[in-house]
């Protein structure tokens, strides 16, 4: 790297230090090498390991809600709210740190063909104390999470409301990954990587995209999204973009990026969001017996899986440094344990 980009590196350290921030996440988390997964399979893969962030059980929300709940703690917020599936990592990790931080947290999970029995992310859900209100499976998540959040505030609370639909949270929680960026530079000793590849619908990407653009770096950015466009919280390349432009201005800083310039796949989704795909099954194995680490089978298997078919087919060059930033996922491998066992018979 250039002298003027280390600078840079500075000036957004700065930029981001002087937003609002509660402290959550164990950072920075390690960007480990895997030498026998590149001995079955040639790739030179380094593992941001976002599954680390620390916090029940980690995962790539807890490093966002140190933005996202900082800005709802100096807005005056008293209770969060977040809708989603019923195995949603999200929820768990946003009642983890309402915990933390004494805030009630009220959760709306989907009636999903997850819901029962209560296990993985329902369960530690659970455990940490939040108001669980499940809704029907078909019912919009963001729009009953708009009904709840006013009949709070017509009770006298003052909710902050995070997930799909909340284009601040989402992003201010973009902000979170231009500073993984800006760890991973500095983990690989100033000289970035040729590939990133991330599961994401929208902020992780958002933000990984970012900070390349920021810091004018030749590093490409893959998102595989976990989920098909006709689903709720489905967010287009342009919509990634979008995010990109107002995670930038957040920062004070302008970003030019369009639709154009996102690459961010639904190729791996299968037959549908939280759907196990064999391809995906088969990179949690590949990873868990190369290297000891775990990935899930509705996000991190699934982005793996993108991973391996981009270096088998060598979009770009065969000996590319590969950085994967593992966004965790891992409590919702107990609810699949049916689907991960017969794959293994099968
Ligand atoms: C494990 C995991 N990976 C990736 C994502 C997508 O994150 P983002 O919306 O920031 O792209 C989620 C979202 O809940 C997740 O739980």
């Amino acid at each position: 790297m250039t002298e003027v980009a280390l600078e840079r590196v500075d000036e957004l350290r700065v930029r981001l230090g002087a937003l609002p921030r509660v402290k959550l996440a164990h950072l920075p988390t390690p960007l480990t090498a895997c030498p026998r997964l590149y001995e079955a399979t040639g790739a030179r893969v380094s593992i941001k390991r976002d599954d680390c962030t620390g916090l029940a059980f980690g995962g790539n929300k807890v490093r966002q809600l140190e933005f996202v709940l900082g800005d709802a703690i100096a807005s005056g917020a008293d209770c969060l709210i977040q809708g989603s599936a019923s195995q949603s990592n999200h929820s768990r990790q946003l009642a983890a740190a309402g915990a933390r931080l004494g805030l009630d947290v009220f959760l709306l999970p989907k009636q999903d063909e997850r819901s029962t029995p209560v296990q993985g992310n329902q369960l530690v859900s659970h455990l940490l104390g939040a108001t669980i209100l499940p809704i029907g499976a078909s019912e919009s998540s963001t729009e009953r999470k708009r009904q709840l959040a006013d009949s709070l505030r017509a009770h006298g609370r003052t909710p902050y409301v995070v997930g799909m639909g909340e284009d601040r949270a989402l992003a201010l929680a973009a902000l979170a990954y231009v500073e993984a960026l800006l760890e991973i530079v500095e983990a690989s000793n100033d000289t970035p990587p040729d590939v990133i590849v991330t599961t994401s619908q929208g902020s992780t990407q958002a933000g990984l995209q970012l900070g390349c653009h920021l810091l004018n770096l030749p590093t490409k950015v893959i998102g595989i999204n976990p989920m098909p466009p006709d689903h709720e919280a489905y967010i287009s390349p342009a919509g990634i973009a979008d995010l990109t432009r107002s995670a930038g201005a957040l920062l004070g800083l302008p970003c030019t990026l369009t639709e154009t310039d996102i690459v961010n796949s639904t190729e791996y989704v299968g037959q549908g969001y939280g759907i196990p795909t064999t391809a995906g099954l088969a990179a949690i194995k590949l990873l868990a017996s190369t290297e000891g680490i775990l990935l899930d089978p509705v996000y991190s298997g699934k982005g793996f899986a993108g991973l391996l078919d981009h270096h088998r087919t060598h979009a770009t060059s065969p000996d590319a440094r590969l950085v994967f930033v593992h966004t965790g996922g891992l409590p919702a491998i107990f609810s699949y344990a049916s689907d991960l066992i017969n794959d293994e018979q099968g």
